[in-house]
Protein backbone atom coordinates (compact mmCIF):
# COMPACT_ATOMS: atom_id res chain seq x y z
CA UNK A 1 0.00 0.00 0.00
CA UNK A 2 1.32 3.42 -0.83
CA UNK A 3 3.04 5.31 1.89
CA UNK A 4 2.08 8.23 3.78
CA UNK A 5 3.53 11.72 4.43
CA UNK A 6 2.68 13.39 7.80
CA UNK A 7 2.89 17.24 8.86
CA UNK A 8 3.07 17.60 12.60
CA UNK A 9 1.62 20.84 13.26
CA UNK A 10 1.17 20.51 16.79
CA UNK A 11 3.64 23.05 17.72
CA UNK A 12 1.78 25.54 15.41
CA UNK A 13 -1.64 24.93 15.14
CA UNK A 14 -1.89 23.03 18.87
CA UNK A 15 0.09 25.80 20.99
CA UNK A 16 -1.66 28.68 19.11
CA UNK A 17 -5.09 27.27 20.83
CA UNK A 18 -3.29 26.25 24.27
CA UNK A 19 -4.06 27.74 27.32
CA UNK A 20 -0.80 27.71 28.41
CA UNK A 21 2.71 29.21 26.83
CA UNK A 22 5.52 26.74 26.14
CA UNK A 23 8.91 28.14 26.93
CA UNK A 24 11.16 28.48 23.72
CA UNK A 25 13.48 25.67 25.26
CA UNK A 26 11.02 23.04 25.88
CA UNK A 27 9.57 23.83 22.38
CA UNK A 28 13.08 22.93 20.82
CA UNK A 29 13.29 19.97 22.55
CA UNK A 30 10.02 19.09 21.01
CA UNK A 31 10.77 19.99 18.29
CA UNK A 32 13.81 17.67 18.30
CA UNK A 33 12.05 14.50 19.80
CA UNK A 34 9.21 15.16 16.74
CA UNK A 35 12.35 15.01 13.92
CA UNK A 36 13.57 11.68 15.93
CA UNK A 37 10.51 10.17 16.02
CA UNK A 38 10.93 10.29 12.23
CA UNK A 39 8.44 13.14 11.46
CA UNK A 40 10.10 14.84 8.29
CA UNK A 41 7.93 18.10 8.00
CA UNK A 42 7.18 20.18 10.90
CA UNK A 43 4.95 23.79 11.10
CA UNK A 44 6.78 25.21 14.04
CA UNK A 45 5.41 27.78 14.15
CA UNK A 46 3.31 31.30 12.47
CA UNK A 47 4.41 34.83 11.95
CA UNK A 48 1.62 36.51 12.89
CA UNK A 49 1.47 39.70 15.73
CA UNK A 50 3.00 38.72 18.90
CA UNK A 51 0.01 41.13 20.25
CA UNK A 52 -2.50 38.78 18.45
CA UNK A 53 -0.74 34.93 19.56
CA UNK A 54 2.14 35.50 21.98
CA UNK A 55 2.59 31.85 21.81
CA UNK A 56 4.12 32.63 18.65
CA UNK A 57 6.18 35.40 19.60
CA UNK A 58 9.49 33.43 19.02
CA UNK A 59 8.61 31.77 15.67
CA UNK A 60 11.37 33.03 13.86
CA UNK A 61 14.19 31.51 16.66
CA UNK A 62 12.30 28.40 16.19
CA UNK A 63 12.70 28.10 12.49
CA UNK A 64 16.22 28.92 12.81
CA UNK A 65 16.64 25.69 15.12
CA UNK A 66 14.41 23.72 13.56
CA UNK A 67 16.72 24.10 10.73
CA UNK A 68 19.76 22.74 12.27
CA UNK A 69 17.81 19.40 12.62
CA UNK A 70 18.71 16.88 9.52
CA UNK A 71 16.33 16.07 6.89
CA UNK A 72 13.32 18.42 8.42
CA UNK A 73 10.95 20.10 6.39
CA UNK A 74 10.32 23.24 8.11
CA UNK A 75 7.05 24.95 7.49
CA UNK A 76 5.74 27.92 9.04
CA UNK A 77 2.38 29.70 8.69
CA UNK A 78 1.81 33.32 7.53
CA UNK A 79 -1.59 35.21 7.44
CA UNK A 80 -0.43 38.03 4.82
CA UNK A 81 2.00 39.83 3.24
CA UNK A 82 4.38 40.73 6.81
CA UNK A 83 4.09 37.23 7.90
CA UNK A 84 5.66 36.35 4.15
CA UNK A 85 8.71 38.51 4.60
CA UNK A 86 9.18 37.53 8.19
CA UNK A 87 8.90 33.64 7.37
CA UNK A 88 11.66 34.21 3.75
CA UNK A 89 13.44 36.08 6.30
CA UNK A 90 13.93 33.69 8.97
CA UNK A 91 14.32 30.80 6.42
CA UNK A 92 11.25 28.58 6.24
CA UNK A 93 11.76 25.82 3.76
CA UNK A 94 8.00 26.03 3.18
CA UNK A 95 5.32 28.73 3.72
CA UNK A 96 1.57 28.02 4.19
CA UNK A 97 -1.66 30.88 3.99
CA UNK A 98 -4.80 30.08 5.30
CA UNK A 99 -7.37 30.99 2.86
CA UNK A 100 -10.77 30.31 4.06
CA UNK A 101 -13.60 29.47 1.91
CA UNK A 102 -16.12 30.87 4.32
CA UNK A 103 -15.92 34.75 4.34
CA UNK A 104 -16.85 35.03 7.98
CA UNK A 105 -14.24 32.93 9.14
CA UNK A 106 -11.60 34.71 6.57
CA UNK A 107 -13.22 38.06 8.11
CA UNK A 108 -12.57 36.98 11.67
CA UNK A 109 -9.35 34.93 11.05
CA UNK A 110 -7.01 37.65 8.89
CA UNK A 111 -9.36 40.64 8.12
CA UNK A 112 -9.94 39.63 4.65
CA UNK A 113 -12.45 38.46 2.39
CA UNK A 114 -11.47 35.02 0.67
CA UNK A 115 -10.85 37.43 -2.61
CA UNK A 116 -8.83 39.60 -0.56
CA UNK A 117 -6.87 36.73 0.55
CA UNK A 118 -6.09 34.70 -2.95
CA UNK A 119 -4.65 38.71 -4.16
CA UNK A 120 -2.60 38.67 -1.01
CA UNK A 121 -1.02 35.39 -1.32
CA UNK A 122 -0.74 35.98 -5.29
CA UNK A 123 1.35 39.07 -4.12
CA UNK A 124 3.89 36.83 -2.32
CA UNK A 125 4.15 34.19 -4.55
CA UNK A 126 4.93 36.82 -7.03
CA UNK A 127 7.97 38.19 -4.62
CA UNK A 128 11.67 36.39 -5.23
CA UNK A 129 11.23 32.89 -3.03
CA UNK A 130 14.02 30.91 -4.28
CA UNK A 131 13.73 27.32 -2.86
CA UNK A 132 11.06 27.78 -0.80
CA UNK A 133 7.56 26.04 -1.08
CA UNK A 134 3.94 27.68 -0.90
CA UNK A 135 1.04 26.23 0.30
CA UNK A 136 -2.43 27.27 -0.03
CA UNK A 137 -5.07 25.86 2.47
CA UNK A 138 -8.20 26.18 1.63
CA UNK A 139 -10.09 26.88 5.27
CA UNK A 140 -13.51 25.81 6.52
CA UNK A 141 -13.70 23.83 3.45
CA UNK A 142 -16.13 21.40 5.11
CA UNK A 143 -18.41 23.92 6.69
CA UNK A 144 -17.85 27.21 9.24
CA UNK A 145 -18.95 27.62 12.91
CA UNK A 146 -19.70 31.39 11.78
CA UNK A 147 -21.46 30.84 8.47
CA UNK A 148 -22.84 27.07 8.75
CA UNK A 149 -22.75 25.72 5.30
CA UNK A 150 -19.54 26.56 2.87
CA UNK A 151 -20.63 25.94 -0.56
CA UNK A 152 -18.95 23.48 -2.50
CA UNK A 153 -18.36 25.57 -5.07
CA UNK A 154 -16.69 28.41 -3.50
CA UNK A 155 -14.07 25.25 -2.00
CA UNK A 156 -13.49 24.60 -6.06
CA UNK A 157 -13.44 27.98 -6.83
CA UNK A 158 -10.43 28.90 -3.90
CA UNK A 159 -8.62 25.78 -4.79
CA UNK A 160 -8.56 26.73 -8.51
CA UNK A 161 -7.39 30.62 -8.31
CA UNK A 162 -4.50 29.20 -5.66
CA UNK A 163 -3.26 26.48 -7.96
CA UNK A 164 -2.51 28.64 -10.35
CA UNK A 165 0.42 30.13 -8.27
CA UNK A 166 0.82 28.05 -5.09
CA UNK A 167 2.97 24.94 -5.27
CA UNK A 168 0.51 23.15 -3.02
CA UNK A 169 -2.99 23.11 -2.13
CA UNK A 170 -4.38 22.14 1.24
CA UNK A 171 -8.14 21.16 2.15
CA UNK A 172 -8.65 21.78 5.58
CA UNK A 173 -11.80 20.98 8.13
CA UNK A 174 -10.74 23.65 10.48
CA UNK A 175 -14.08 23.13 12.84
CA UNK A 176 -14.00 19.41 12.46
CA UNK A 177 -17.21 19.35 10.57
CA UNK A 178 -16.89 16.70 7.67
CA UNK A 179 -17.97 13.07 7.46
CA UNK A 180 -16.39 10.81 5.37
CA UNK A 181 -18.40 11.18 2.35
CA UNK A 182 -18.26 14.82 2.23
CA UNK A 183 -14.63 14.44 2.34
CA UNK A 184 -14.67 11.91 -0.77
CA UNK A 185 -17.13 13.68 -2.55
CA UNK A 186 -15.26 17.27 -2.30
CA UNK A 187 -11.35 15.50 -2.53
CA UNK A 188 -12.75 14.25 -5.86
CA UNK A 189 -13.97 17.28 -6.97
CA UNK A 190 -10.80 19.05 -6.19
CA UNK A 191 -8.46 16.72 -7.43
CA UNK A 192 -10.44 16.58 -11.05
CA UNK A 193 -10.27 20.40 -11.18
CA UNK A 194 -6.49 21.04 -10.10
CA UNK A 195 -4.59 17.06 -10.01
CA UNK A 196 -1.88 16.84 -7.84
CA UNK A 197 -1.06 20.52 -6.91
CA UNK A 198 -4.09 19.21 -4.49
CA UNK A 199 -1.87 17.67 -1.94
CA UNK A 200 -2.88 17.51 1.97
CA UNK A 201 -5.61 16.99 4.27
CA UNK A 202 -5.71 19.04 7.32
CA UNK A 203 -8.61 17.64 9.77
CA UNK A 204 -9.65 18.71 13.09
CA UNK A 205 -11.00 15.35 15.49
CA UNK A 206 -13.71 17.91 17.24
CA UNK A 207 -16.56 15.50 16.35
CA UNK A 208 -14.38 12.44 16.50
CA UNK A 209 -14.51 11.71 12.59
CA UNK A 210 -10.72 12.44 12.49
CA UNK A 211 -9.55 8.91 11.42
CA UNK A 212 -12.48 8.13 9.57
CA UNK A 213 -11.81 11.17 7.40
CA UNK A 214 -8.36 10.43 6.64
CA UNK A 215 -9.06 7.15 5.79
CA UNK A 216 -11.81 8.41 3.34
CA UNK A 217 -9.03 10.72 1.65
CA UNK A 218 -6.22 8.01 1.86
CA UNK A 219 -9.00 5.95 0.26
CA UNK A 220 -9.48 9.19 -2.50
CA UNK A 221 -5.98 9.29 -3.00
CA UNK A 222 -4.28 11.73 -0.42
CA UNK A 223 -0.94 10.71 0.58
CA UNK A 224 0.06 14.02 2.89
CA UNK A 225 -1.50 14.40 6.64
CA UNK A 226 -1.39 17.42 8.74
CA UNK A 227 -2.00 15.50 12.51
CA UNK A 228 -1.03 17.15 15.94
CA UNK A 229 0.08 15.40 18.53
CA UNK A 230 -1.62 14.61 21.50
CA UNK A 231 -4.13 16.16 19.39
CA UNK A 232 -3.88 20.04 20.14
CA UNK A 233 -4.57 22.35 18.23
CA UNK A 234 -7.75 24.62 17.28
CA UNK A 235 -8.25 27.78 15.32
CA UNK A 236 -8.57 31.12 18.17
CA UNK A 237 -10.45 33.21 15.46
CA UNK A 238 -13.00 29.94 14.76
CA UNK A 239 -15.61 29.73 17.67
CA UNK A 240 -15.77 25.94 18.59
CA UNK A 241 -12.26 24.54 16.67
CA UNK A 242 -10.71 22.19 18.67
CA UNK A 243 -7.77 19.64 18.28
CA UNK A 244 -6.38 18.06 14.81
CA UNK A 245 -6.57 14.61 14.20
CA UNK A 246 -4.05 13.21 16.73
CA UNK A 247 -0.55 11.82 15.31
CA UNK A 248 -0.47 9.07 17.44
CA UNK A 249 -3.72 7.80 16.53
CA UNK A 250 -3.40 8.34 12.40
CA UNK A 251 0.01 7.12 12.69
CA UNK A 252 -1.12 3.65 14.81
CA UNK A 253 -4.23 3.51 12.24
CA UNK A 254 -1.65 3.74 8.88
CA UNK A 255 1.44 1.50 10.18
CA UNK A 256 -1.75 -1.44 11.53
CA UNK A 257 -2.79 -1.38 8.20
CA UNK A 258 0.23 -1.91 6.85
CA UNK A 259 1.05 1.48 5.12
CA UNK A 260 4.49 3.22 6.12
CA UNK A 261 4.73 6.37 7.82
CA UNK A 262 7.97 6.91 8.30
CA UNK A 263 7.33 7.48 12.04
CA UNK A 264 8.31 5.45 15.38
CA UNK A 265 5.23 5.20 17.67
CA UNK A 266 8.17 4.71 20.87
CA UNK A 267 9.97 7.68 20.24
CA UNK A 268 6.55 9.60 18.83
CA UNK A 269 5.43 8.69 23.10
CA UNK A 270 8.57 9.62 23.72
CA UNK A 271 8.16 13.19 22.14
CA UNK A 272 4.73 13.26 23.71
CA UNK A 273 5.71 13.25 27.59
CA UNK A 274 8.14 15.63 26.43
CA UNK A 275 5.45 17.86 25.33
CA UNK A 276 3.08 16.66 28.66
CA UNK A 277 5.78 17.78 30.80
CA UNK A 278 6.12 21.40 29.44
CA UNK A 279 2.28 22.03 29.25
CA UNK A 280 1.31 20.06 32.19
CA UNK A 281 -1.90 21.76 33.00
CA UNK A 282 -3.04 20.89 28.96
CA UNK A 283 -5.52 18.52 28.43
CA UNK A 284 -4.29 15.77 25.79
CA UNK A 285 -6.33 13.37 23.43
CA UNK A 286 -5.37 10.27 21.92
CA UNK A 287 -6.16 6.78 22.27
CA UNK A 288 -2.85 4.66 21.22
CA UNK A 289 -1.32 6.91 24.31
CA UNK A 290 -3.96 5.26 26.99
CA UNK A 291 -4.03 1.79 25.16
CA UNK A 292 -0.81 0.86 24.43
CA UNK A 293 -0.22 -0.84 21.23
CA UNK A 294 -2.18 -4.39 20.67
CA UNK A 295 0.51 -7.31 21.79
CA UNK A 296 2.16 -8.47 18.68
CA UNK A 297 1.52 -5.27 16.83
CA UNK A 298 4.23 -5.05 13.73
CA UNK A 299 4.91 -1.70 12.05
CA UNK A 300 4.30 -1.66 8.12
CA UNK A 301 6.99 -3.52 6.63
N1 LIG B 1 3.52 39.78 11.76
C1 LIG B 1 3.81 40.77 12.65
N2 LIG B 1 3.18 41.94 12.68
C2 LIG B 1 2.22 42.15 11.76
C3 LIG B 1 1.88 41.18 10.81
C4 LIG B 1 2.57 39.96 10.84
N3 LIG B 1 2.28 38.97 9.97
N4 LIG B 1 0.90 41.66 10.03
C5 LIG B 1 0.62 42.89 10.47
N5 LIG B 1 1.43 43.21 11.52
C6 LIG B 1 1.44 44.43 12.30
C7 LIG B 1 1.42 45.66 11.43
O1 LIG B 1 2.74 46.05 11.10
C8 LIG B 1 0.75 46.67 12.32
O2 LIG B 1 1.67 47.10 13.30
P1 LIG B 1 1.61 48.59 13.91
O3 LIG B 1 0.30 48.69 14.62
O4 LIG B 1 2.79 48.60 14.83
O5 LIG B 1 1.72 49.47 12.73
C9 LIG B 1 -0.30 45.83 13.03
O6 LIG B 1 0.21 44.49 13.02
C10 LIG B 1 -1.66 45.86 12.36
O7 LIG B 1 -1.48 45.56 10.98
P2 LIG B 1 -2.69 45.27 9.98
O8 LIG B 1 -2.14 45.01 8.63
O9 LIG B 1 -3.73 46.34 10.14
O10 LIG B 1 -3.23 43.89 10.53
P3 LIG B 1 -4.65 43.56 11.13
O11 LIG B 1 -4.76 44.10 12.50
O12 LIG B 1 -5.70 43.86 10.13
O13 LIG B 1 -4.53 41.94 11.28
C11 LIG B 1 -3.61 39.90 10.43
C12 LIG B 1 -4.41 41.14 10.12
C13 LIG B 1 -3.66 39.03 9.19
C14 LIG B 1 -2.17 40.30 10.75
C15 LIG B 1 -4.22 39.18 11.65
O14 LIG B 1 -5.59 39.08 11.50
C16 LIG B 1 -3.61 37.79 11.85
O15 LIG B 1 -2.46 37.63 12.23
N6 LIG B 1 -4.39 36.73 11.63
C17 LIG B 1 -3.90 35.36 11.75
C18 LIG B 1 -4.61 34.68 12.84
C19 LIG B 1 -4.12 33.28 12.99
O16 LIG B 1 -2.97 33.01 13.20
N7 LIG B 1 -5.08 32.32 12.93
C20 LIG B 1 -4.79 30.98 13.14
C21 LIG B 1 -4.12 30.32 12.02
S1 LIG B 1 -5.21 29.92 10.71
ZN1 LIG C 1 -6.08 23.58 11.83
Amino acid sequence: MADVHICEVGPRDGLQNAQHLMPTAAKKAWISALAAAGLKEIEVGSFVPPKLIPAMADTAEIVAFAKTLKGLKVVALAPNFKGFQRALEAGAHKITFPVSASRKHSESNVRMTPEQMIEEVRRCAREPHPGVEIEGAVSTAFGCTLQGEVPEDDVVRIAVALAEFCDFVALADTVGYANPAQIRKIFKRVFSAIGSKLEAAHLHNTRGLGLANALAAYEEGVRHFDSSLGGLGGCPFAPGASGNVITEDLVFMFESMGVKTGVDLGRLLEARKLMAQAIPQEPLYGHMALAGLPKGFRAAA
